[in-house]
């Protein structure tokens, strides 16, 4: 059998602990498949006596994990710390600069700087790769890096933030409202302490980014997704939605248009409302599932677990495996040199059904205000809901479901009732997702 490739890895939390458990759990397996021995050689954190569940007195320590790179017994350095900036991209520079290969989970990292580390990989020939760092354990990366290679994708789409899924699907099932869900979320270990970058779309917004780059052959443009997040979402939208057949998910989506002055990039996370036999509508709990629709292989659908230590660890060492195997390739499918740069689509041009929601003052003349500001931006209404008090305080709540439109006039409808007192908060505008 060939040399074993040796690793060093850089983190020891969650994933990184995951990783040695599971090199060490299918040692023989791995081996068989990779054409040699994967062994870990060095690691480092912070704290090197903590418990950490696995035996690591086999391996040497890096109080500074960015010496990882430069040690003759490294061949691929793999990095479990996280942070867009700071350790983690120090680390990266070492590893190429060193002539490591380099693994990561990090999806802030390659959001941010994925062009320059793949620039560097590809001109030292060496390999970079980040499955895990897309939807955890499931072969997305892979997936369109490699399966749907030969074809032109118009459209890659998902559920790509498992705290927000676990949190939408929860009150769904519960009826609870949203803070609620939240801080039985937290408790349960389903969203972190400080789950800003989950709730508010930015982490769908990294992994978003980087498939639309493999997926469309475009260069990374994480400044340009726009994002929503869940925050808004009221146990009476889910309530709502459920009655006209539908639920509601925070979705990543990215497509290639053509507008006047040639192909732009639409990347945008924000919650829709899911018809009940969508494929994405039936994900639950902290699933993620990613649809990419080729104009050969048609729509394929990825699901699985998106996070946690064993699919995350499971990613990892599948990249492991490519590398041992000799897959260098180009990180992002094709060399970053040959990337489009297309800037961001304008999405007003847009059709699309709207659901909207309005809690409002309960007098005469509301309805009328809100139904002529969608005759006036030209918005078709097909149904509207309106639900009576609940109590003498409460507010009431109405609910549109728009005909399909321009996007641009249900924004213009939402200007013309801007500052109305008799809206009684900011009104929820959801995009319905095309079945
Ligand atoms: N957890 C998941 O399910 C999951 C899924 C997909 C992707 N990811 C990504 O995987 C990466 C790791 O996530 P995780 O959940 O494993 O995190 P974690 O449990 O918080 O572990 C982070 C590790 O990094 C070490 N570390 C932090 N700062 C360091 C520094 N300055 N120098 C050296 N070591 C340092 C910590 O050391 P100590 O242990 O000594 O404190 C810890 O071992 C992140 O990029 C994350 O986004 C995670």
């Amino acid at each position: 059998m060939n040399a074993p490739l040796r690793i060093g890895i850089a983190g020891l939390g969650t994933v990184g602990a995951g990783v040695i458990r599971l090199l060490e759990t299918n040692r023989d397996l791995i081996a068989a498949r990779a054409g040699r021995a994967i062994e870990v050689t060095a690691v480092s954190a912070r704290e090197r006596g903590k418990d950490r569940g696995v035996d690591i007195s086999g391996f040497a320590w890096e109080d500074d994990m960015t010496a990882l790179g430069l040690r003759e017994d490294v061949d691929v350095v793999v990095e479990l710390v996280g942070g867009s900036d700071g350790p983690a991209l120090t680390l990266s520079r070492a590893a190429f600069k060193g002539g490591k290969g380099f693994v990561t989970a990090n999806k802030a990292m390659v959001a941010h700087h994925g062009l320059e580390l793949a620039e560097a990989a590809e001109a030292g020939g060496l390999a970079l790769k980040f499955e895990a760092a897309v939807a955890g354990g499931i072969p997305v990366v892979k997936g369109l890096r490699e399966g749907t290679s030969a074809n032109e994708l118009t459209k890659v789409y998902g559920i790509l933030n498992g705290t927000c899924n676990y949190i939408l699907t929860t009150m769904e099932s519960t009826g609870a409202d949203f803070a609620e869900t939240l801080s039985e979320a937290q408790a349960l270990g389903y969203a972190e302490a400080d789950p800003t970058f989950d709730i508010e779309g930015v982490d769908a917004a990294h992994k978003l980014a980087i498939l639309a780059t493999i997926g469309f052959g475009v260069e990374l443009d994480f400044a340009n997704v726009t994002t929503t997040g869940i925050v808004a979402v009221r146990a009476a939208d889910i309530a709502q939605a459920d009655a006209l057949g539908f639920v509601i998910r925070l979705i990543a989506e990215a497509d290639v248009q053509q507008d006047a002055d040639g192909p732009k990039l639409l990347q945008r996370v924000r919650p829709c409302l899911v018809a009940k036999d969508h494929p994405l509508a039936p994900v639950d709990g902290p699933t993620n599932a990613v649809v990419a629709e080729g104009n050969f292989a048609g729509r394929l659908l990825f699901q699985g677990a998106g996070a946690g230590d064993g699919p995350t660890a499971s990613a990892v060492v599948a990249d492991l495996i490519d590398i041992a195997r000799g897959d260098v390739g180009a990180p992002f499918s094709m060399p970053v040199t040959q990337l489009a740069s297309l800037g961001p689509a304008e999405p007003g041009g847009r059709t699309q059904r709207t659901y909207l929601r309005f809690t409002v003052n309960d007098r005469p003349g509301v309805l009328a205000e809100i139904t002529a500001a969608m005759r006036d931006a030209d918005v078709s209404i097909e149904s509207l809901i309106q639900q009576g008090r609940a109590g003498e305080d409460s507010e009431v709540l109405v609910a549109i479901v728009t005909h399909e439109g321009p996007e641009a006039n249900v924004v213009r409808a939402m200007e013309l009732l801007e500052g109305s007192d008799s809206l009684t908060g900011e009104p929820l505008v959801l995009p319905i997702l095309p079945s």
